[in-house]
C-alpha cells in the first residue's frame, strides 16, 4: 500500500459506523427522482465516496458498469468529473440514465410547456372516447375485463374491430389486456402517439420517461412489489385509473426535478452511455477509468431482485423490447447469473477458495442450485476481468454489494469478489459495511414467486474497495 492509499484507508475508516446508513436522507431530489428502479443506490453513498477520494487522487474518468437507473452518472456530474461512462443492459436503464444525465436548456422546458398545452386540448375529448370503448368492452361484448382469455389475451382484436385500425395506431403486445383496462390502453395509446410528435430528442426522451412511469402507475400490476404481479379480480373491478392525470402528475413533478437539478454546476461532464453487455465492455477505452463506483446485480433474479419483470411493460409499450413484441425477451435471462452453468470442474478456476468451499456446500443439498450460483459468479468473473482493462494503474474501484443466502449458505460475495478479482491485476485494500434503510428494495421477497409469499433477503450490503496495480 502507497502512503496515498493508507491515507484514503484512515478516513474511511475514521468515519462512524453508521456513517453510510444515511438514514434520513431522501434519495429521490433532483434527477435521481425522475423514476423508479430496483435496488438504486442511495445516492450520498457515491457522493461521499467521490468527495472523500478526490481530496487525495484526481478523477478524471469515472464508470459505473451496473448504471441501472444513473445514481452514479449524477453524482459524477454533481462532482464535475470531465469523462463519466455508465454501461446496461437493460434498455429502460439505457433510457433513465440517459434522461437524468440530460439537462435540459429553457427552449426545451418552453417545448415541454407547449407539450402540455397541446396535450390537455385533447384530453377530455380522448377520455371520452376511451370510457365509451370500455363501456363497449364491458357492456357489449360482456367480455371479463379480469379473465386472463377475451380481452386479457385478444385485446388487440378487440381494439382493432372498434376503431377500424387500419393505420396502426394502436400497438399490439402479448398479453396487453391482462395488464391494462380496456380505457388505459386507448389514452396511453394516445399520449404515447403525442409524444412521439416531438421533434427533439432530449425532450422526446424527456416525455418518454414520464410515459415509462405512467404505464407503470395505471397498469394494473400492485404496484408496492417490484414483481409483475397482477391486482386481485375484485380490485380490479373498482380500479379506475386516469393514465392523463398520471401522467401530467408526473411530467410536473418531473420537470421541477429537472429545473432544480439544473441549478447546480452539471455542465462540464462528458457523460457516455451504452447499451451493452459488462462482460465484454466494448465501449469503454482501455486503461481510462480512475474510479468505479457500482452495485452490481445481487444475482439469481428470480428471488432477489427482478430488473426485467420490473421493466417489461414499460419496455413493451416503448417498444425497447423485440421488436415484433410478440416475443418478448426476458431480460433477466441475459444478466448476470441469467443463466446456470453446470460445470463442477471449473469451480476452482475462478480463483476464490470461499467460492469453491460454498458451492460444495449447497451442492451437498442441491447440485443445480450450486449450478445457478456458479453461473452468476462466472459472469461475474468476466466482468471483473473487462473491468480490470478499463482501469488506470493505481484506479480504484468501489463495490456495493449484498450477501445473499441459498440453501441456508451465505454466500460472502465480498469475499468472494475480493479472491476473484486479484488474478486481474485488482488488490483488495479495505471494505466497510452499511444498513439498508432506505434502498428502494423490499427487504421481504417472495422466493418462489408467489404474491404473498415472503421471506426475509439482506439488511446489510459491504462495500469492497480495489485497487488496480
Ligand atoms: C443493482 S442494479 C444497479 C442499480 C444502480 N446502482 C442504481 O442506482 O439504479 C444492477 C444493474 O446491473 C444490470 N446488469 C445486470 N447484468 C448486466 C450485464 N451483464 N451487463 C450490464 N449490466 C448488467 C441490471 O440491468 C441492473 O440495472
Amino acid at each position: 500500500m502507497t502512503i496515498t492509499d493508507e491515507k484514503i484507508k484512515e478516513e474511511f475508516q475514521s468515519l462512524p459506523e453508521d456513517f453510510w446508513d444515511f438514514k434520513l436522507s431522501t434519495t429521490h431530489d433532483l434527477t435521481h427522482g425522475l423514476h423508479s428502479y430496483p435496488a438504486m443506490m442511495v445516492y450520498p453513498i457515491s457522493r461521499n465516496i467521490i468527495k472523500i477520494y478526490k481530496k487525495y487522487q484526481p478523477i478524471e474518468t469515472l464508470l459505473d458498469p451496473f448504471m441501472g437507473s444513473g445514481t452514479v452518472l449524477v453524482e459524477g456530474m454533481l462532482g464535475n468529473i470531465p469523462n463519466i461512462y455508465g454501461v446496461d443492459l437493460n434498455p429502460l436503464a439505457v433510457l433513465m440514465s440517459e434522461v437524468k444525465t440530460t439537462p435540459l436548456s429553457s427552449a426545451q422546458l418552453e417545448m415541454i410547456e407547449i407539450h402540455k398545452i397541446n396535450l390537455s386540448k385533447i384530453k377530455e375529448q380522448t377520455i371520452k372516447v376511451s370510457d365509451d370503448f370500455d363501456k363497449y368492452v364491458r357492456e357489449e361484448l360482456r367480455l371479463d375485463i379480469t379473465a386472463k382469455k377475451g380481452w386479457g389475451d385478444s385485446a388487440h382484436k378487440y381494439i382493432d374491430n372498434y376503431f377500424n385500425n387500419k393505420n396502426n395506431n394502436y400497438q399490439h403486445f402479448m398479453n396487453l389486456g391482462f395488464w391494462f383496462l380496456p380505457k388505459v390502453v386507448i389514452q396511453l395509446q394516445t399520449i404515447k402517439n403525442f409524444i412521439l410528435h416531438e421533434a427533439d430528442i432530449a425532450v422526446r426522451n424527456f416525455l418518454l420517461l414520464v410515459f415509462s412511469e405512467t404505464v407503470r402507475t395505471t397498469s394494473n400490476t400492485r404496484n408496492s412489489e417490484f414483481k409483475l404481479f397482477r391486482m386481485t379480480a375484485a380490485k380490479l373491478l373498482n380500479y379506475n385509473p386516469n393514465a392523463f392525470e398520471e401522467y401530467f402528475k408526473i411530467l410536473n413533478r418531473n420537470v421541477e426535478k429537472m429545473k432544480d437539478f439544473m441549478c447546480y454546476d452539471v455542465f462540464h461532464s462528458s457523460v457516455h452511455i451504452s447499451y451493452e453487455d459488462t462482460r465484454f465492455l466494448n465501449t469503454v477505452p482501455n486503461h481510462s477509468v480512475d474510479l468505479v463506483i457500482t452495485s452490481p446485480p445481487y444475482g439469481d433474479s428470480m428471488t432477489t431482485v427482478a430488473y426485467g419483470q420490473f421493466s417489461r411493460l414499460s419496455l413493451q409499450w416503448l417498444n425497447l423490447n423485440d421488436p415484433n413484441q410478440q416475443n418478448v425477451i426476458d431480460i433477466d435471462k441475459t444478466l448476470l447469473g441469467g443463466k446456470p452453468y453446470c460445470n463442477k470442474q471449473q469451480w476452482a478456476l475462478l480463483g476464490s477458495q470461499t467460492l469453491t468451499e460454498t458451492l460444495g456446500r449447497i451442492a451437498d443439498k442441491d447440485l443445480f442450485r450450486a449450478y445457478d450460483v456458479f453461473g452468476f459468479y462466472i459472469d461475474l468473473d468476466k466482468c471483473l476481468y473487462s473491468i480490470s482493462n478499463k482501469m488506470k494503474k493505481g484506479g480504484y474501484q468501489f463495490w456495493v454489494v449484498g450477501n445473499r443466502t441459498v440453501k441456508l449458505q451465505t454466500l460472502q460475495t465480498d469475499k468472494i469478489l475480493s479472491e476473484m478479482a486479484q488474478k486481474y491485476g485488482l488488490k483488495y485494500l479495505f471494505s466497510f459495511g452499511r444498513n439498508i434503510s432506505n434502498k428502494t428494495m423490499p427487504s421481504l421477497n417472495s422466493p418462489t414467486n408467489e404474491p404473498g409469499a415472503r421471506v426475509r433477503t439482506m439488511t446489510k450490503e459491504i462495500i469492497v474497495v480495489l485497487k488496480k496495480e
